[in-house]
């Protein structure tokens, strides 16, 4: 049961779920003190009451009659700049007069029974909810309110947190700094966990000692990013898959963010995460609202697979939404790397045609499709289809797809321009760039100003027109570069620094749009791969391309990374032809199944270069995940042994019931003479039996504690196994 109380006499604030307990308290001034975020602590008697000391240099209240409390050492809630806190603040704001200062304290709180609703952002969304929204007050600013909301959601150790700012004065204020959250540990003995990456090597998991001073995670790219990810994770040494205290911290935003950790000198540390301040700004005038994006902060005493699992279902069940939320996610082909742009009606025909008799439900058609798009320099914004390609249109190919029993599905990049397009001859004004300067470019592109609503329009239509015109039943919305030169020629100059933000925003009203127009169509999301993985994307998006890298090796690093925050059911994942186009690594179709099966699977090959053993082991592939969809897509997932740590990845999927479990294990490289590796299985029940065809009968608790040995029988490099128990 989640409660949120108000103890009067002892101005404690306490949000608890069964689990869990996060603590704050009004104290001298109206300081909003944070207590304790934690395993729950049934009954409160304030404890963690800052102790008074005196600390040389750290100022202390005006009216105070000793030196013995100051806000540069209290663990606060949320705090301003400039005011006699020396750390990191969550809010800096200019006002009229040139000042940036801020001291926002405890005014008044409201406890309500339902989720808070944000206004055109991503959001948990619950039927089954409580909210603390705590009203905060500056003296000298007397017509601006700041709200601090604390939402929790039955069944879930979560605290959703998110800000706003109200500016109901007739002063201009213009905001610098609006961070989502600011957490305050008083111990700060933690590692730090995040996901630093490149194209193609997304997500690689990087567990570092936090140090004295500021460390921060961010992406300036006006995208979330392939080199970083909205998301960290402060874990204790000893903490490990299975045990130990682990604090997980998401950001539902799918642009540039920024976190930052600080450990000041008395081993306090401070966690600040929303948007990134860098070229931010925004302005506020009278009765005008600005609320920051969601934090989603995850407490778990059970390791990193119990972290994971809290925002696997989080996200499944309160995040992702439409109609394919809850449902099996279909097998699809996709041609990109069996055509690139090279095909026409009769080559995608074929594909089709192949890859029905294989058993895959829906077919991709990737870049290419429309205007002269014969390479990637060309006819974005031309959303045309190319009849020299598709001499009988998409319908053409939609058919052959229908005759075959398979579904349709197609690429779109809608928002970006080619230089050379019909859209940019006619509106070059629309693509982002900054008078009389040099416009980057990337992949020969240019970004599309979705912060003006006149091109969002006219974009919306032609995408609308594609999904009213035929029968599409899935679409891979891409995004195949960053922002650089960011300004809007629709803005003055005051407001240049609201761009950022500003193509969020209408990224995500076109995104609400598009997907309430069309619910029947599965949208995956895609950056140039796993560009833009974050929460914003799959509140629209209920799956995203992992990566473009689509080897089975590079894979396991990857898909082992985006599991600690995103549920597996979201993990866009391919089997590709061998040797793969990325890393030129020669790997088994067993391989390449085995890591493709682990997500969302699909094919990304071309089919018509198939051996008929191959496609006999395909049909195998495809027959096996039909039969253990549910499982791999809706189950538990465990995360057993690391990439990170040596030559054996192992996960797990366990049924809700726990009487299925199906359990994946890949050996990357050879040794002779190899020492043997004993695999413990988790999430089982401890009494009852399991059995596996191959293996025999064994109880949980055997499985789980003794294990089993993996793969004595056979050598070579990049191998895997696959074992699933049935409770008998
Ligand atoms: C991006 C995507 C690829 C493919 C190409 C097409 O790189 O990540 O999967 O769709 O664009 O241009």
């Amino acid at each position: 049961m989640i409660s949120i109380t108000f103890q009067a006499e002892q101005q404690v604030f306490h949000l608890a779920t069964d689990t869990m307990s996060y603590i704050m308290k009004i104290e001298e001034g109206d300081l909003l003190a944070h207590h304790y975020f934690g395993k729950r602590i049934v009954d409160y008697h304030g404890i963690r009451q800052y102790p008074r000391i005196d600390r040389s240099f750290s100022p202390n209240l005006y009216d105070a009659t000793d030196r013995l409390f100051s806000k540069d050492t209290l663990p606060q809630v949320y705090s301003g700049y400039g005011a006699g806190d020396f750390r990191v603040p969550a809010l800096v704001l200019e006002q009229a007069n040139g000042s940036k200062v801020t001291d926002f304290r405890y005014a008044a709180h409201e406890i309500y029974s339902e989720k808070n609703e944000i206004h055109g952002l991503p959001q948990i969304h619950s039927e089954n909810s409580q909210t603390l929204a705590i009203e905060m007050q500056d003296q000298s600013l007397p017509d601006v309110q700041l709200f601090l909301y604390f939402s929790l959601v039955e069944g879930k150790d979560a605290v959703i947190r998110s800000a706003k700012l109200v500016n109901r004065s007739s002063e201009k204020l213009m905001i610098r700094k609006f961070d989502s959250c600011q957490l305050d540990f008083l111990e700060s003995d933690f590692e730090c966990l995040n996901f630093p990456g490149a194209w193609g090597r997304e997500r690689q998991l990087v567990r570092e000692k936090i140090n004295t001073g500021i460390q921060t995670i961010s992406s300036s790219r006006g995208a979330s990013s392939h080199q970083q990810n909205p998301f960290t994770a402060l874990i204790k040494e000893q903490t490990n898959e299975f045990v130990g205290d682990a604090y997980g911290i998401s950001l539902i935003y799918s642009g540039s963010f920024q976190f930052s950790i600080e450990k000041d000198p008395f081993n306090q540390l401070r966690v600040n995460a929303g948007l990134n301040p860098l070229n931010f700004n925004w302005l506020l005038t009278k009765d005008q609202e600005f609320q920051t994006p969601e934090v989603v902060l995850v407490y778990s005493d059970q390791g990193l697979n119990g972290m994971s699992q809290i925002y696997h279902q989080l996200y499944t069940e309160n995040l992702l939404r439409g109609n394919y939320q809850k449902q099996q996610r279909p097998i699809l082909v996709n041609n990109w790397e069996a055509t690139y742009f090279d095909f026409d009606e009769a080559s995608i025909t074929t594909l089709i045609e192949e890859s029905a008799e294989l058993g895959i439900e829906l077919f991709v058609l990737d870049d290419g499709w429309y205007g002269k798009r014969n390479n990637d320099q060309t006819s974005l914004g031309d959303w045309e289809v190319n009849a020299e390609k598709l001499t009988n249109g998409l319908n053409g190919i939609i058919n052959a797809a229908k005759q075959k029993n398979m579904q349709f599905g197609l690429w779109l990049e809608p928002e970006m321009i080619s230089e050379t397009s019909e859209l940019f001859k006619q509106h070059p004004d629309w693509a982002i760039q900054i008078p009389n300067r040099e416009k980057s470019k990337s992949r020969d592109q240019f970004v599309l100003d979705f912060s003006r609503q006149e091109v969002r329009t006219h974009i919306y239509q032609k995408v609308a027109a594609i999904l009213t015109q035929y029968d599409i039943r899935y679409v891979k919305w891409d995004c195949n570069r960053n922002l650089s030169e960011v300004y809007s020629l629709a803005l003055d100059a005051a407001q240049q620094g609201e761009v950022h933000h500003r193509y969020i925003l209408g990224l995500y009203e076109f995104l609400e749009q598009l997907t309430q127009d069309f619910p029947h169509v599965l949208f995956e999301s895609c950056s140039g791969g796993g560009g833009r993985f974050d929460p914003g994307m799959l509140y629209y998006m209920p799956q995203t391309w992992t990566s473009d890298n689509t080897d089975a090796v590079a894979r396991l690093k990857i898909q082992y990374s985006t599991s600690l925050v995103y549920p597996i059911v979201t993990m866009g994942s391919h089997v590709s032809a061998s040797p793969n186009h990325q890393t030129g690594r020669t790997t088994s179709l067993k391989m390449r199944g085995d890591v493709a099966m682990s997500g969302v699977f699909g094919y990304e090959l071309d089919v018509k270069e198939l051996s008929e053993t191959e496609k006999d082991e395909i049909k195998e592939q495809v027959r096996f995940y039909k039969q253990h969809r549910q499982l791999i897509q809706f189950g538990d997932f465990y995360r057993l042994l690391s990439p990170f740590e040596g030559n054996d990845t192992a996960w797990a999927f366990i049924s809700k019931d726990q009487k299925e479990c199906l359990v994946f294990y890949f050996k990357v490289l050879e040794e002779a003479s190899a020492p043997l590796c004993i695999l413990k299985l988790a999430g089982l029940k401890n009494d009852e039996l399991y059995h596996n065809e191959k293996l025999g009968t064994f109880s949980g608790s055997e499985l789980m504690n003794a294990g089993i040995y993996t793969s004595i029988e056979q050598t070579g490099d990049f191998r895997s196994e696959c074992y699933y128990f049935k409770m008998v």
